[in-house]
Parts: C-alpha cells; sequence; structure tokens
C-alpha cells in the first residue's frame, strides 16, 4: 500500500538526515520537520483517516515504531553531537602552558622616593647612614632645643600646623639631628628624611613636603668640611651642568648659616616664573652646628663641633626633572608620575 512505502521512506530520509547534522541545532530543526505539529510524520497521521479500521490499526502500530525509533535516533545522534562540540570547544579554549604569562603593568617609585633613594646613597658613600623620626614632634625637639625659643621670630619663618599646646606637626627633619645626639656617641654622620609640614602654598611651596637632613659631629670640623661635602654632594647628584652657589644666610641652628642655591634647570640661569626671575632655585640650608644646639644636647663643645644641612625633595626633584610646577609632584596623576 502505497502509505506504507511513503511512511518507509520519510523514516528513511530522517534517518539520513539526522544521521547529518552538523549541530544540535540542526538537528532539532530537522527533528522538528519530521515530527513536529506539521512534520511529515505528523501529516502522514492526517491520512490515517481515509484507511479502513483494520489498516488504522495496522499503520497506527507501524507509525508508533517509526516514531519512538526516530525519537531515539534523535537521543543518540544529539548525545554524540554534544561530546564533539564540547571536543571541539576544548580545542578552541586550550591552554598552552609553555606559553610565557602575560605581562603585568608595574608600578615604579614616586619621583620624590627616587630623589631621596639617590640622595641617600650618595651620601651613604662617604660615611652618612639613614635616620627617621617622628611626624608629630613636641615644641622641644621641633623648636627649643634647635635654640628657637617661643616668640622667636623664626617660628613665623616655618608657619606651624599645631596638633595641641606642646605638640606640632614638624616644620623640618632638622629634630632627627636632637633625636641623633642625645641617643648615640660621636662621632656621628647621620641623615634624616621624611615629611614635614608649613602653613604655606604657592607655584615653589607645598604644605606638605620632604626634607632630607644630614649632619656630621666630630673633632674640628669647619666650614670648609661642609662645603666640601655639599658640593661632593650637589654634583654628584644635579651633575655638573648646573651651577650652584652658597648664600649667607641666618638659622638659630647654626652659626654661620648659609642658604644653597642651585641655577634654574628651566631658564637656565635667566629668569622664568618657576625661580621668580632670579635665575636661581634654593634648595635649603646648611651651616656650621650652634654650640648651643650641641651644648643643649650634651656634647662636649668645643671638643667636638659640627656642621649640618637640610634640603628640601620636591625642590630637589624639579630642578633634576626639570618639572615646571612643584604642585604636579603630589598631585600624583598616573600620566605624569608614569614618566619617571
Ligand atoms: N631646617 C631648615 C629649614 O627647614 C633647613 C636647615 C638649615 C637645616 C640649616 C639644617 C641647617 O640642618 O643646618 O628651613
Amino acid at each position: 500500500m502505497i502509505i506504507y512505502e511513503k511512511l518507509d521512506e520519510i523514516h528513511k530520509k530522517a534517518i539520513d538526515e539526522f544521521g547529518g547534522a552538523l549541530n544540535r541545532e540542526q538537528l532539532y530543526q530537522f527533528k522538528v520537520n519530521y515530527l513536529g505539529k506539521n512534520g511529515l510524520v505528523t501529516e502522514l497521521m492526517k491520512e490515517m483517516a481515509k484507511l479502513s479500521v483494520e489498516d488504522k490499526k495496522e499503520f497506527g502500530r507501524r507509525i508508533n515504531v517509526v516514531k519512538q525509533d526516530l525519537e531515539t535516533q534523535y537521543t543518540e545522534r544529539f548525545e554524540t553531537l554534544k561530546l564533539k562540540e564540547l571536543d571541539e570547544q576544548m580545542r578552541r579554549e586550550s591552554l598552552d602552558l609553555t606559553l610565557p604569562p602575560p605581562r603585568q603593568p608595574r608600578g615604579n617609585p614616586h619621583p620624590v622616593h627616587r630623589v631621596r633613594d639617590e640622595v641617600v646613597q650618595i651620601l651613604s658613600r662617604i660615611g652618612y647612614s639613614l635616620r627617621l623620626g617622628p611626624s608629630i614632634e613636641t615644641d622641644y625637639y621641633n623648636f627649643e632645643a634647635l635654640n628657637i625659643p617661643k616668640n622667636h621670630p623664626a617660628r613665623d619663618m616655618q608657619d606651624t600646623f599645631f596638633v595641641d599646646d606642646t605638640h606640632v606637626l614638624r616644620t623640618h627633619t632638622s629634630p632627627i639631628q636632637i633625636h641623633s645626639l642625645e641617643a648615640e656617641s660621636l662621632p656621628l654622620r647621620i641623615i634624616g628624611t621624611g615629611p614635614v609640614f608649613r602653613v604655606d602654598s604657592d607655584i615653589s611651596h607645598l604644605p606638605n613636603f620632604h626634607q632630607i637632613e644630614g649632619m656630621c659631629v666630630d673633632r674640628k670640623i669647619s666650614m670648609a668640611d661642609l662645603k666640601g661635602t655639599i658640593t661632593y654632594f650637589v654634583k654628584e647628584f644635579f651633575g655638573s651642568d648646573l651651577k650652584t652657589r652658597f648664600r649667607p644666610s641666618y638659622f638659630p641652628f647654626t652659626e654661620p648659616s648659609a642658604e644653597v642655591d642651585c641655577q634654574c634647570p628651566i631658564c637656565k640661569g635667566k629668569g622664568c616664573s618657576l625661580c621668580k626671575n632670579s635665575g636661581w632655585i634654593e634648595i635649603g640650608g646648611a651651616g656650621l652646628m650652634n654650640p648651643k644646639v650641641l651644648l643643649a644636647a650634651k656634647v662636649k663643645y668645643p671638643e667636638w663641633t659640627g656642621f649640618a644641612f637640610g634640603f628640601g625633595l620636591e625642590r630637589m626633584a624639579i630642578i633634576k626633572y626639570g618639572i615646571p610646577d612643584i604642585r604636579l609632584l603630589p598631585e600624583n596623576n598616573l600620566s605624569f608620575l608614569k614618566q619617571f
């Protein structure tokens, strides 16, 4: 009977197509084409109405066998394709463990820290070693012990952030000198460094900046030792193209005192906004230690004498790298910092 032949033909074609499906999506589409609501097998069932009762029974039985077989074929093919697709996916996403790992972006030291490390390095070559001190100091260590008594005009030079009546955010690293003199034995060559704080802010001043302090206490220390040390240090740090000069100055803790200037790296001495048209930038102060400071720290003067100096690290950084505005340093903008 022609309807049985049709069924066999559809069955065979479906088996072929299921077997040839390339992926699960295509396979599902094929299943719908045969077993779906308007699929070929379903359509054929509608023709059953024309058959006799006997044939209906027989055809119904056969069509059920076909449907069941196609369901089985579908499930088997589905599982095969699933494995195949998984296999392909694993091949595509395979890891080659012998490849070098992707590069991790690395940070680099802040320019102020680079300057600090370099200065420490340079001075350690001539016998200096590093000391740190607290950022909050008592009035005694920040001022009194350094011969800056209350109401002394020098206190105005360093407008101070007070923490309470007797404690301040240190305005300079010079208190480290006193801590070291009190705790250590002579002779001494030390460097002190760290943050300092002052009520001050413009193109060349920051309210929070960093200093590096040097102190040498030994027998027969003179101004010549100070000049020799600073000249060595400044040349090592800046190289020889920028000139430096000493200017007579005043600090309560040194006598005599000098200010150390370096030629402006932006205008090379011609005058610009950074150096306020002077051609020079002050990097710090220096001098022979005032006997009052030594005696207050129980150092036997004049058996022992000393010199000291204190430089601003940010100042040194802007000079060394030719940075046009000191405020770029604490801003920590990454596109600026990445250049160092
Ligand atoms: N402490 C001074 C300041 O902050 C800098 C200074 C000057 C330090 C002379 C010294 C020195 O050790 O001898 O302005």
